[in-house]
């Protein structure tokens, strides 16, 4: 069973947390419709004091495989552009879910300019 809060939440992400996902992420190619320049600013304000200015300060892949937050955006940019907006489960992490998505759609684009290895 949940606890009542959990269901609140819940019941709020599925309410006023989901968005489509297919206006901004071309479902064929993966293509992102952002802006990677208004994204870069964004990026290096919020999300680089954890992630490092190129996304390599984390990595959760191994030594033979990196995963850093480049090499993630690149090969899944719907799970990024999820991460970005409700964060990464059991971990500190922000959410830019109270901005306008275009904000976390164009730091989802610069993302795919970072390093990937
Ligand atoms: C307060 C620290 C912090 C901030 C700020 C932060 N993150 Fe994270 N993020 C983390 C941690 C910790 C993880 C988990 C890394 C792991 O699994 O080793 C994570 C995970 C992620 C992942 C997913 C990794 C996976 O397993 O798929 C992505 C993508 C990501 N962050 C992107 C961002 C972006 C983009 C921003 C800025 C909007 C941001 N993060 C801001 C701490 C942060």
């Amino acid at each position: 069973m949940m606890p009542q809060e959990q269901v609140e939440y819940l019941s709020t992400f599925l309410s006023k947390g989901l968005v489509d996902m297919n206006a901004v992420i071309d479902f064929e190619t993966g293509e992102v419709k952002g802006d990677a320049a208004n994204g870069a600013p964004i990026f290096q304000t919020t999300c680089a004091s954890c992630h490092g200015f190129d996304g390599r300060a984390l990595d959760w892949g191994d030594a033979d495989e990196p995963g850093y937050i480049g090499t993630e955006a690149n090969a899944n940019p719907w799970e990024v552009l999820h991460k970005i907006l409700n964060g990464h489960p059991g971990v500190e992490m922000i959410s830019l879910s109270a901005f306008p998505l275009q904000n976390a759609v164009d730091v989802l684009a610069y993302t795919r300019t970072l390093p990937e290895e």
